[in-house]
């Protein structure tokens, strides 16, 4: 880049020195048409579940999410992801719960479809919130089998998308499942199905509270790494989104958000397909407790999320979603 004057003529302070002009000047800005807001699901009636691991957030019985989703469409947020606490009873080495259509994912799918017209709806597609040993598919011994996770992973997309599910998101990070879940929709005649692949999920230990959420971290043996991604790399990422675009993806996702700025900023560089990121739930547990503490102030949380937009998110899954969406609505 080459820089056209010099102080004492050039005075970057110029457009700093009033609001106004910082608002012509901005290079970016969040809107609430970039948010996503994740709802944890749980079992029984008329319950309202603080988490503890998520100070300000719940779960919620299928018959209380109607509140969650009004107050969400009155803000005119775009899309939930929906997350189930399945107990244990329900739990086992196959993650059977995963495809029974009366899980709490289907339950809750079917009464946001039929009460709300304005909304999307996305669910994430893995086996760890329904299996005993807390792992995102089918253990052979201590390892995840690929190709016998992908057939149940395609049988619990359908599930989801005859539920109405307008966005299938793998979460699952198995090899090839992206195609195979395309092509099933597509037989299925849900060609209109749209499929958020989470391309480059890192095994991260930022994910600490949403385990916590959804009763899979006492569950988990080991760890995920023999199947998300290692966090010391960046070019594999392109290489997982490349293969995910080749076998049907519609968008995009990089998952955390905050550490990974610059995958995100180079997957949206290198590709010409919405990229979409997630605050996870250890970065929203941290500046949430930064704030209560008074360690931060609440602006950072608008600063956390205009980051993410800066490195090229054109929408963010976050647990702030609903908060923010009401200051933004009284702003504008
Ligand atoms: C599971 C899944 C995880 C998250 C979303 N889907 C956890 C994991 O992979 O262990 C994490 C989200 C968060 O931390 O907010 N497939």
């Amino acid at each position: 880049m080459k820089l056209v004057g010099k102080y004492p003529t050039l005075r970057m302070r110029r457009i700093r020195k009033s609001d106004w002009i910082r608002r012509l000047v901005a290079e970016n800005s969040l809107s609430v048409n970039d948010l996503i807001l994740p709802i944890f699901l749980r079992e029984g009636k008329n319950k309202i579940e603080p988490i503890s691991s998520m100070p300000g957030i719940n779960r919620y019985s299928v018959d209380k999410i109607n509140l969650i989703v009004e107050r969400a469409c009155r803000l005119k947020i775009p899309l939930v992801a929906l997350f189930p606490y399945t107990s244990n009873k329900k739990k086992d080495n196959y993650g059977t719960e995963a495809l029974n259509e009366n899980n709490l994912v289907c339950k809750a799918l079917k009464v946001i479809k039929k009460n709300f017209k304005e909304i999307g709806t996305m669910s994430d597609v893995a086996l760890d919130p329904y299996t005993i040993h807390g792992h995102d598919g089918i253990l052979k011994g201590n390892y995840v089998d690929n190709d016998k996770t992908i057939s149940i992973l395609v049988k619990q997309s359908l599930l989801q998308a005859q539920m109405g599910c307008d966005i299938i998101a793998p979460s699952d990070m198995m090899d090839g499942r992206i195609g195979e879940i395309r092509k099933a929709l597509d037989k299925n005649n849900f060609k209109n199905t749209k499929i958020l692949s989470y391309a480059v999920k890192y095994a991260s230990n930022f994910y600490g509270p949403f385990r916590d959420a959804v009763g899979s971290k006492k569950k988990l043996k080991g760890d995920k790494k023999s199947y998300q991604m290692d966090f010391k790399n960046s070019t594999e990422a392109l290489r997982e989104v490349a293969l995910d675009i080749k076998e049907g993806a519609d968008m995009v996702m990089v998952k955390p958000g905050m550490p990974y700025l610059d995958i995100i900023k180079t997957v949206k560089d290198n590709f010409k397909i919405p990229v979409f990121s997630y605050q996870v739930s250890g970065e929203y547990s941290l500046i949430k407790n930064g704030i209560k503490n008074k360690l931060i102030n609440e602006d950072s949380v608008i600063e956390s999320l205009i980051s993410l937009k800066r490195a090229g998110s054109s929408a963010i899954v976050t647990y702030f979603a609903m908060e923010i969406a009401k200051k933004l609505s009284k702003n504008y």
